[in-house]
């Protein structure tokens, strides 16, 4: 595979924008990130989104933003896999620059959700769900969830309590962001004494819904001198039963330790190597699960390593630097761009506060439904 380069960024502050429209919110993260990289127009445009259809009245969003952003007459696609649009957006143009077809792109994740009711949002989320095993149900995707958490808990042994480091780790890390949806610290009482959503999921354990655009430009070859390289090392996306019932196992995510297993032999890395991990933490089980999943400790264990500390920005596996989905928030389409660009910003060691140590290799895990759909990116500076 050539080489990829990310050289340049953009993003918007994850907010409730309702003075801006999705082409408005996704062309800001653009500008931004072709300014970022210094070069003009990119040979194409890739737009990772989920919701569009019903949360915004709009679907071509490919052509869309690059008559938008000025993109006449060249290639654009939109990608859609549920929560995983970013990365699958972000993946499908790598592979057209690492193939020779073209040199540049232009990659924008983007979400535009609480302009819609709650209840309607939720209907829209349900929609990465089964709809005949699971939707039909009346199952929302925190339901979901919950039941993934009440498994886990039965057959480990937890409490919720002992979910409470990762809301907190996340919140504590995403004070220093100014792009974050909530950049405020939570006390412990808080995470125990927060409203319930879905037992055993409270509102501390769940990401917030809003609206941001992070983006993305890709190269062949480096644009910028002044900072260092960070290249693609791995990319690998894999799939799963879309429904749980259908699972081997609710508690292990068999798709998100596949995409692992592929992107560290790819990269020709182990966990132990990578010095930043931005996983899905939409939900803290979620954080647990990719945790286990992608190899940083075995089945049922993770608790364990946000207990004591491991997964802070200056200890051993450091997540969630930026906030996480949990406090950056988690516009879903956008989040897979928001974890590459953050994890970048680490490599390049431009991180502010939450800088972690070990700058070689990063590493995002983005999750689509209720694990179908992963996509694990390895990226490394040079
Ligand atoms: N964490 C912490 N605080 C939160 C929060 C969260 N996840 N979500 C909302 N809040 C806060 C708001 O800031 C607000 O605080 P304020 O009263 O001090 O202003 C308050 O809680 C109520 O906010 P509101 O927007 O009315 O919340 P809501 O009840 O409509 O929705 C959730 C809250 C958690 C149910 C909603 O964000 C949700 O559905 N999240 C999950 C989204 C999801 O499933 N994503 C896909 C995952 S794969």
């Amino acid at each position: 595979m050539n080489k990829v380069y990310i050289s340049g960024i953009g993003q918007t502050p994850v907010q409730e924008k309702w003075d801006k429209s999705l082409k408005e919110l996704a062309g800001d993260a653009g500008l931004l990130a072709l300014n970022d990289a210094g070069i003009g127009y990119p040979d194409a445009l890739f737009v990772g989104n989920m919701m569009s259809a019903t949360a915004n009245q709009q679907l071509q969003l490919g052509a869309l933003l690059a008559d938008w952003l000025g993109f006449h007459h060249k290639p654009a696609l939109h990608v859609e896999s549920a929560c995983s649009s970013g990365s699958s957006a972000f993946r499908a143009a790598l592979m057209a620059i690492a193939s020779g077809e073209i040199t540049s792109a232009l990659v924008i994740g983007v979400e535009k959700m609480t302009d819609s009711p709650s209840a309607e949002i939720t209907s829209s989320l349900a929609t990465a769900a089964d709809a005949d095993l699971e939707w039909d149900m009346g199952v929302s995707f925190v339901a979901l969830n919950a039941l993934i958490m009440r498994r886990y808990m039965f057959e480990y042994g937890w409490k919720h309590e002992d979910f409470a480091d990762f809301s907190l780790n996340a919140h504590a890390n995403a004070v220093h962001n100014p792009y974050a949806r909530f950049q405020k610290a939570i006390s412990r009482d808080a995470f125990l004494q927060a409203g319930m959503i879905c037992d055993p999921i409270n509102l501390m354990d769940a990401s917030p819904v809003g609206d941001g655009a992070a983006a993305v430009v890709l190269t062949s070859r480096p644009t910028r001198s002044d900072r260092k390289h960070v290249y693609v090392a791995a990319s690998s996306s894999m799939t799963d039963t879309i429904s749980i019932q259908n699972r081997k196992s609710a508690s292990h995510l068999l798709a998100a330790e596949e995409s692992a297993k592929k992107a560290f032999a790819q990269a020709g890395v182990q966990p132990k190597d990578i010095g930043v991990f931005e996983y899905h933490d939409a939900f803290s089980i979620m954080a647990a699960l990719s945790l286990e999943a992608a190899g940083f400790c075995e089945p049922g264990q993770a608790p364990h390593l946000a207990k004591e500390g491991k997964i802070r920005f200056d200890s051993d596996i450091p997540v969630a630097t930026m906030g996480g989905l949990k406090a950056r928030g988690h516009p879903v389409g956008a989040t897979g761009i928001y974890q590459i660009l953050e994890v970048t910003q680490q490599l390049w060691g431009l991180a502010g506060p939450t800088q972690v140590k070990r700058t070689k290799f990063g590493m995002t895990q983005n999750i689509g439904g209720s694990g179908s759909n992963i996509t694990t990116h390895i990226l490394k500076s040079e």
